[in-house]
């Protein structure tokens, strides 16, 4: 048997990233914090680029990028204010998501290291 190749794989592909995600997005869908911030009724096309997005970063398919470049995420955040509460109820959300899936260790760990990370780092205020 092989051993898989990166993350992307071995959590089970894109599946599992349209599980998360979706699961995800319900939960932005009814917080009274994430809900306003973002700019579109329909949520479904931000869905899907952070779908894409996390599947490219783990080592999938490289659709983000093919359509929507660098990622520049600081950047793409910059429009949206994202103070401590912001990210605390982002990571609240994306908490959920991941703990349902039932990932194996070492993959939980490692994409949940990530995903806390990286939404530290996409705060641009101090309230
Ligand atoms: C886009 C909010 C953290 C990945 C967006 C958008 C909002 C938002 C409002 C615009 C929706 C749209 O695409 O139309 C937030 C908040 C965060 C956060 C409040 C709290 C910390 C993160 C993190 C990541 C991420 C940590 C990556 C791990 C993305 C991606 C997009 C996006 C890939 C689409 C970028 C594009 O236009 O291609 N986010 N985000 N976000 N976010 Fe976040």
């Amino acid at each position: 048997v092989s051993e898989p190749a990166n993350l992307y794989e071995a959590v089970g592909g894109e599946p599992t990233f349209r599980r998360i995600v979706g699961r995800f997005y319900e939960e932005v869908a009814r917080d009274e914090i994430l809900r306003p911030l973002y700019p579109e009724e329909d949520l479904g096309p931000a869905e899907e680029r952070f779908r894409l997005f996390l599947m490219q970063y783990w080592g999938g398919p490289h659709t983000y990028s093919d359509q929507r470049g660098h990622p520049r995420l600081r950047m793409r955040h910059a429009p949206f204010k994202i103070g401590p509460i912001e990210r605390d109820a982002w990571l609240r959300c994306i908490r959920i998501a991941v703990d349902e899936e039932n990932l194996e260790e070492p993959y939980r760990g490692q994409l949940w290291a990530y995903l806390e990370m990286a939404a530290h780092s996409m705060m641009n205020s101090f309230v």
